[in-house]
């Protein structure tokens, strides 16, 4: 069996954030994030997470995520061994598996390598192989110590290094795969006595060898993998790494994206052939978006769907749906569960919120849908507004097929237009519409002919 301990009880002082470091984001989920889901995805089944600096929102997290993930604190933090020796009774419990750890800061890390590090492990029959990449930049790394040979010795960590060990540019990744009774026996070895006087996890490498265990490193080729972030720079760094990645993938699949300028894409969206994504647009959560859409530019997604042919020209569309051949924008915001059903053509300056509007239903401009069913082959006027919201309660309006709203309606929620009813403009609709019928619901107009020369309400000039 295959199970996991995940590094994330470090403050990560350098990225002078609220959070714990591993809640830091990349493409706007928590590093952790993706190191979770790699894990899973390398076949995992048992996982915990040491916790330590501000648990509690790491902990809530992992809750939502993931209830099955198991937790241990560690407090104070004194080091990634002390770290994994909080995890006692889970490696006790994994004597007979082998345990994948890493560290909860490296969102790159991905199943593959980790399943190819772990076949090598098992064909060495190894107590424990370590990932390990040859990188430009070796400062602050645990540098892998090999012999003439090329036998593994042991990692050293920056600070504790030569000017001769400083050179050495294979890094240790941060990510090892152990045998479980291994481990236990390692980690009761660890000590403190380095330059940063803590229990480094690094050092169970040595403490095995020495025993006559065997060990290995798996050398990745692509060292982006092992990439971590200890400063905002660095996070940065990965969200460039990680966006490059995502947008060239979605590219080779057939999304057409002119310019890769602002497009961040998150790792869990899916986007089909033919659809132009362009500048400055943000898609996120759990959104699947169909062929032949152009979406943007300056457009926001989030955990929604869109169907085919759909154009969202600078909109912000928040958990809904949009079906096929709508067309949005600019500057609309649909949100909390609506739904545009095929067709449906909305406007500038138009928000849809928790309501479902019919196909080929129009609202061109300057629009609150609010609350609200909507028919199919509405005509909303320009200025309409659903008026859902008495100061204390949130109430519906229905609207039937074919209805023709009025300019500058207001409808007063709960509030029916029966189907092809019509509202005159200017109207404030407190009564249900029966079918068919006009609704006008204003005060009459009246003319007070020459009122002007006789109340003169200007002042005169000299
Ligand atoms: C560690 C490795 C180093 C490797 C590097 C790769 C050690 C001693 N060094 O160094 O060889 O090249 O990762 O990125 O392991 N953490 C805890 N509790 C602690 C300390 C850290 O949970 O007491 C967690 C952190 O939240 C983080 C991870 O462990 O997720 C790594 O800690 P960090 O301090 O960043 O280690 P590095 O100095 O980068
Ligand atoms: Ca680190």
């Amino acid at each position: 069996m295959k199970c996991a301990i995940i590094l994330a009880g470090g403050k990560g002082t350098r990225m002078k954030a609220e959070c714990p470091k591993v809640m830091c984001e990349v493409l706007f989920e928590p590093m952790i994030y993706y190191v979770v889901k790699a894990v899973k995805e390398a076949g995992a089944e048992d996982i915990c997470v040491i916790t330590g600096y501000k648990h509690e929102i790491v902990e809530g997290y992992l809750k939502d995520l993931d209830a099955t993930i198991c937790t241990a604190l560690q407090e104070p933090q004194l080091g990634t061994g002390h770290a994994v020796m909080q995890a006692g009774e889970f490696i006790a419990r994994h004597r007979d598996d082998e345990i994948l750890i890493l560290n909860g800061d490296g969102p790159l890390m991905d199943a593959e390598t980790i399943n190819k590090a772990y076949d090598y492990h098992k064909n060495n029959d190894n107590s424990i192989t370590l990932i390990s990449a040859i990188v430009d930049d070796t400062n602050g790394i645990g540098h892998i110590k090999r012999d003439e040979n090329g036998v593994l010795l042991r990692i050293v960590e920056h600070k504790d290094a030569n000017d001769e060990e400083k050179k050495i540019n294979e890094s240790n990744a941060g990510c090892y795969w152990f045998n479980g009774a291994d481990l236990e026996y390692a980690l009761s070895k660890v000590t403190n006595n380095n330059a940063q006087n803590e229990y480094y996890l690094t050092d169970t490498l040595e403490i095995l060898i020495n025993e006559g265990k065997n060990a290995g490193a798996y050398v990745v080729e692509n060292s982006e993998v092992i990439l971590g972030a200890n400063d905002r720079k660095q996070l940065n760094g990965l969200n460039t790494i990680m966006r490059k990645n995502i947008n060239t993938k979605l590219m080779v699949g057939g999304v057409d994206i002119p310019c890769t300028d602002g497009v961040m894409i998150g790792m869990d969206v899916e986007i089909g052939a033919n659809t132009q994504i362009l500048p400055n647009t943000i898609i996120i959560g759990k959104t699947k978006i169909g062929d032949n859409c152009t979406i943007g530019p300056n457009t926001y997604i989030d955990n929604s769907t869109v169907g085919n042919d759909v154009i969202l020209d600078n909109c912000k569309i928040l958990d809904s749906t949009i079906e096929d051949g709508v067309d949005c924008g600019p500057f609309v915001k649909v949100r909390a569960n609506s739904v545009l059903k095929k067709g449906v053509h909305i406007g500038n300056f138009v928000e849809v919120k928790n309501s479902v509007v019919g196909e080929g239903s129009k609202s061109a401009h300057l629009t609150y849908i609010g609350d609200s069913d909507v028919g199919s082959d509405v005509n909303f006027g320009c200025g309409t507004v659903t008026c859902n919201y008495d100061g204390k309660n949130k109430a519906r309006c229905k609207i039937g097929n074919g209805a023709f709203i009025g300019c500058n309606t207001n409808l007063i929620a709960p509030v029916e237009v029966g189907d092809m009813a019509y509202i005159a403009a200017g109207s404030t609709i407190t009564d249900n519409i029966p079918a068919k019928a006009l609704s006008v619901a204003r005060a009459k107009q009246v003319n007070k002919e020459g009122w002007v020369d006789v109340k003169k309400p200007y002042k005169e000039k000299k």
